[in-house]
């Protein structure tokens, strides 16, 4: 089979090449298209995965291309993660909003907005190539905000494109991990849109392991999320919510503790990544050690700015165990076995809500625990959100979906709205000003708008 990549000199995929490494089921992916518009940041990637495979037997033949049309033709699988306007749009993206004194982040917030903006028009003009060239691949989407994207998408490739994140599986096996669960045999019943979700019950052997975890104060205290959000408030939820809702839940002190760090998690990718490229351009032989050693510094700075912690405090980067990471990667590697080996598998993605959530439309993108077999991903019957979490998704929605409105005919009021609209902007006023700080600042979120 054949995976095409777009964004394939991005410095995650590599990830993704190791897990194809590591498949050893048929049929299997053998042959692995890199599209990207960047030749340096190509032959890079390149090069880290020829040194990945060497020495392994059946490693995927890896083609580099910039053309988009031959990455796609005869094409099984497509998976996107791309970043239009790339890290510099990111810092941007943050920058304009904490300048304003709100939320500045890659897809929370009017970060999000800004960069689905720019994205959207990029990405319809793709899935028309694949419909074009590739009408019966299947579109794994990870090009963030996944799920504005994933339903912006969904207009042209209708339920031949699934929206991936690694956060929700990620929280189910990590709160398996703590309760000594066999994280394989779990089942997680989780609800949201993607970045707004709620992990509602754990079970296993028949039973609901989240009231002993959540009663375990010392147990949910070494979770990340316990960590992030203190034990006491998950304690009061009754629920897990996703990381990500630490932006909502602890709006002030999210802003405060970005703001107070000497860079932006985009401004800090910028350098790095950017030292990165150059050395290894520079020294092709070393592109894998080169990469791995980055990617070890990358996770621990991950892990200390959640905790509050700030950039300079230099974390002990753990050395990179390839063998036993599992993120996005494996979630993409997971849909692609099931749907090519009609192995039934369920799986929290994002897709067509169908009739799964009242209060929802048929045609919004959610995220929920979904079966997925040889005809696709298809979402599971699932208990109703409480009133808050509907609530919350409904809003965040109808501001995606602004989003979506504006990307695609250009309407400014639109654009306005979205902004004025999510909750994490206060005052029409300031979304004036994101709107404009917007436009003067990335180009591509100007032409968007036809600016
Ligand atoms: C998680 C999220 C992704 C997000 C990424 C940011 O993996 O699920 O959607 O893009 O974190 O990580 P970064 O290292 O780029 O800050
Ligand atoms: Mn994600």
């Amino acid at each position: 089979m054949k995976l095409a990549i777009l964004g394939g000199g991005g410095f995650r995929v590599p990830l993704v090449y190791k897990a194809l490494l590591q498949d050893t089921g048929s049929p299997r992916v053998d042959k692995v298209a890199l599209y990207d518009q960047s030749p340096e940041r190509l032959s890079v990637i390149t090069a880290v995965l020829s040194q990945l495979a060497a020495g392994r037997d059946h490693a995927p033949r890896v083609e580099a291309t910039l053309d988009l049309d031959k990455a796609l033709e005869g094409a099984d699988f497509i998976f996107s993660a791309i970043r239009v306007g790339g890290l510099e749009g990111r810092t941007r993206d943050e920058r304009v909003a904490l300048d304003l004194g709100v939320l500045g982040q890659e897809t929370t917030g009017p970060g999000g907005i800004a960069y689905g903006l720019r994205t959207i028009p990029v990405m319809l003009d793709i899935a028309r190539r694949v419909k074009a060239l590739a009408p019966k691949a299947f579109f794994i989407n990870f090009t963030n905000p996944a799920g504005m994207i994933t339903e912006a998408l969904q207009q042209v490739l209708g339920n031949r494109v699934i929206g991936i994140c690694d956060t929700p599986g990620g929280l189910g096996r990590r709160i398996a991990g703590s309760l000594g669960l066999d994280a394989g045999r779990i089942q997680v019943d989780y609800v949201g849109l993607n970045h707004l979700g709620w992990l509602r019950r754990l079970i296993s052997d028949g039973e609901d392991h989240l009231p002993r975890f959540l009663a375990d104060e010392q147990a949910l205290a070494t979770l990340e999320e316990g960590s992030i959000f203190g034990p006491s408030w998950i304690q009061a939820m009754g629920v897990v919510p996703n990381e990500y809702l630490y932006y909502y839940y602890f709006n002030r002190d999210a802003v405060r503790s970005i703001v107070e760090q000497p860079t932006t998690r985009g401004e800090f990718l910028v350098a790095q990544q950017g030292d990165f490229y150059a050395a290894a351009g520079k020294d092709p032989d070393r592109a894998f050690e080169l990469w791995q050693r980055t990617i070890a510094e990358r996770k621990a700075l991950y892990m200390a700015e959640a905790k509050g912690k700030r950039h300079d405090d230099s974390p002990e980067a753990e050395p990179f165990d390839l063998e036993s990471e599992g993120g996005y990667e494996l979630v993409a590697l997971a849909v692609m076995a099931a749907i090519a080996r009609d192995e039934k598998s369920t799986i929290i993605l994002n897709v067509r809500n169908g009739g799964t959530l009242a209060g929802l439309d048929a045609d919004a993108v959610i995220e929920v625990p979904s079966l997925v077999d040889a005809n696709g991903a298809h979402p599971l019957a699932t208990s109703a959100p409480d009133l808050h979490q509907l609530g919350l998704m409904q809003q965040v929605k109808a501001v995606d979906r602004l989003a979506i409105e504006a990307a695609t005919t250009g309407s400014e009021e639109a654009a306005l709205k979205a902004f004025a609209l999510h909750p994490l902007v206060d005052s029409v006023t300031v979304a004036r000003s994101l709107l404009r700080g917007y436009v003067d600042a990335i180009p591509e979120v100007a032409r968007a708008l036809h600016r």
